[in-house]
């Protein structure tokens, strides 16, 4: 069988796409573009395609369609970027690469531990010798409540981690978990709202909860209160969001993800402009850690990303249950 992958990386993916392709007989092709209309052709004659976080709208799944895809296979988690709505009508299946929680779960911590302990403001004090106290006092871990928002893998993950800070965890999703009523009380959207100390969502982009977290939720959050966000930008009112730290409503943020990353994050743009305001005006904050969508990225993760994205494609090709199809 014959796979195409797209936004190939030589110097951290090709070992594993060798690894992996040599294990289940897949003749590969790839690019290292990103699939546009400009370069669908050169996925003609491959019935699988494998893709990492770029738009395929309702045009390029069509495009895909016309030149006989049968799967979109994920190099990821999350599939918001993908038209999966028009790519089932014309027949494309579509499979995501889940990989352990731990990545996204400890950069997570990470960023609430540099929110909560202004490690911005330490850093860039400390490169100019300004070694002085004012404005940089922290808080403890173990007196705060922190809201998770969504507890599927990562969720839990980061329950898990914080369980070990001694901090009280409310919980929300859809859905229940028992592994995280180990240490998590679940509540009401409104409660975490409203007595949360760091606020951290871990939930697909989805029609439902576009901007869960917007002005009115902001509103309603204690003053100072820290988001974090390591799931998806548009969770986030980032106008509301932007207002909110300006008015100093909210204390701290550390945002892996912003709104209408897509197509930029992962790329050099040093030498132009970016259409994306929302990132030099969070950057400018004190008090805004702003990583680009690079919580996911470890060594673990990469291996994971290739291996489960070819063996979707294999799954398929050879009528085997696929867990990772959505
Ligand atoms: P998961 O499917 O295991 O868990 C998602 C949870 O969200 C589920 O429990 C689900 O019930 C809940 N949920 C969905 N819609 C909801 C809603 N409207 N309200 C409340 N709960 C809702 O997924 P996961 O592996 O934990 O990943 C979560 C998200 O993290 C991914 O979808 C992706 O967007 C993001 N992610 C980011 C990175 C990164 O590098 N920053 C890496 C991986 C994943
Ligand atoms: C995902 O797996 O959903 C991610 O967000 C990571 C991706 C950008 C590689």
């Amino acid at each position: 069988m014959k796979v195409f992958a797209y936004s190939y990386r030589k110097f951290d993916e090709a070992p594993y796409f060798e690894k992996y392709c040599a294990q289940l007989g897949i003749e590969l092709g790839y690019t290292e573009l990103d699939p546009t209309m400009e370069t669908a052709h050169l996925a003609q004659g491959y019935e699988y395609i494998s893709i990492l976080l770029t738009r395929v709208d309702a045009q390029l799944v069509e495009e895909f369609a016309r030149m006989g895809v049968k799967m979109i296979s994920n190099r990821l988690i999350g599939v918001d970027h993908i038209d999966v709505k028009r790519a089932k009508e014309l027949g494309i299946r579509i499979s995501n690469a889940p990989y352990g929680a731990n990545c996204v779960a400890d950069f997570t911590l990470m960023l609430m531990l540099m929110s909560i302990r202004h490690m911005k403001q330490m850093m860039r004090r400390g490169e100019m010798n300004d070694f002085t106290l004012p404005g940089i006092q922290g808080m403890e871990m173990a007196n705060l409540t922190v809201g998770v928002l969504g507890t599927g893998k990562i969720g839990r993950a980061v329950i898990r981690n914080l369980s070990g800070f001694g901090c009280r965890i409310l919980a929300y999703d859809l859905y229940q978990s028992e592994e995280a009523k180990k240490y998590a009380q679940y509540a009401d959207l409104d409660t975490i709202f409203r007595t949360s100390d760091i606020v951290t969502l871990h939930m697909p982009l989805t029609d439902e909860n576009y901007h869960i977290i917007d002005r009115e939720a902001l509103e309603k959050m204690k003053d100072g209160v820290v988001i974090v966000n390591t799931a998806r930008g548009p969770l986030i009112d980032t106008e509301a969001l932007l207002d909110a730290l300006e008015s100093g409503k909210v204390g701290a943020a550390g945002l892996d993800v912003v709104e209408n990353e897509v197509g930029l994050y992962h790329n050099d743009w040093k030498n132009t402009v970016i259409h994306n305001r929302y990132i030099p005006l969070l950057r400018g904050f004190n008090n805004v850690v702003l990583t680009s969508h690079k919580a996911y990225y470890t060594d673990q993760s990469v291996e994971d990303m290739v291996r489960n994205s070819l063996l979707g494609c294999y799954y398929a090709e050879h009528n085997q249950e696929n867990p990772f199809e959505i």
